[in-house]
């Protein structure tokens, strides 16, 4: 019997600020095709995942309308003014066929370069510890700094590590900790975050530290590159 496959909710409702662009970034070029694309196809071609659940902002006049890929559906709902606001609407929206404890995976859609692999390994590591993330420890040393922008001390490095998506948790217990977020008011960076508020510890795993966030106008030219050499 071949391993059961997993919904991802792809937050990709936000405006792209830091980027710029006449456009939200997800929809710039990346090889002469929109960034959100390459992410898309890199997610659907993974055989553990089974439909895709992607976010969008209101009125978004980009959006290819594609409803499938890869022979697998892709949905929309509409996401919120925070990207925990987005994966939450994306999580409300998933199918019935999606039970409360089945695990559902989170990609940001500014991450064309996850590869393969490592989309594979945190479905096999984190799916045998309650939930994970994808992330890498700190290589460089970590400097605190004063408002006046000069080094006040170095921080511990070990123990530290950077967050990535895909990201993993059951249903139930993700949509319950990013709401309870919401309720005490504190802005979740990431699932994991909502899910240590709740108690849980999830696992990280390690990942290729070139699944950048597009995040600057800069980091179209590296993604292409680097989507070039992973797969
Ligand atoms: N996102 C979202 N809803 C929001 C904000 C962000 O779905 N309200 C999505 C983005 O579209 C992106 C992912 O979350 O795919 C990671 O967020 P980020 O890299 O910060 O993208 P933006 O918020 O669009 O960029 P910026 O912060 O520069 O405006
Ligand atoms: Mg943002």
């Amino acid at each position: 019997m071949s391993a059961p496959t997993l919904w991802c909710v792809v937050p990709a409702a936000g405006r792209g600020a830091r980027v710029g662009g006449d456009c939200p970034k997800q929809y710039l070029p990346l090889a002469g095709r929109p960034l959100i694309a390459h992410t898309l196809e890199r997610l659907a071609a993974h055989p553990r995942i089974g439909g895709l659940l992607v976010t969008l902002a209101v009125a978004d006049a980009h959006w290819s309308g594609i409803g499938t890929l890869n022979g697998k559906p892709v949905l929309t709902a509409i996401g919120g003014a925070e990207r925990s606001d987005s994966v939450l609407a994306g999580i409300d929206a998933l199918p019935a066929s999606v039970g409360a404890g089945d695990f559902v995976l989170v990609h940001d859609a500014a991450r064309p370069c996850v590869r393969l692999a490592d989309i594979g390994k945190l479905i096999e590591l984190a799916g045998a510890a309650d939930g994970g993330l994808l992330g890498a420890p700190l290589r460089d040393t970590l400097k605190r700094a004063n408002a006046a922008g000069r080094s006040e001390l170095t921080e511990p490095r070990d123990l530290r590590w950077r967050a990535f998506t895909p990201q993993m948790f059951r249903r139930a217990q993700l949509a319950a900790a990013l709401r309870e977020a919401a309720r005490r008011g504190v802005n979740v960076s990431d699932e994991a975050m909502a899910m240590e508020l709740a108690g849980f510890a999830p696992l990280l795993v390690e990942g290729a530290e070139d699944n950048i966030k597009v995040t600057t106008a800069a980091d179209f030219a590296l993604a292409e590159f680097l989507l070039s050499r992973t797969a």
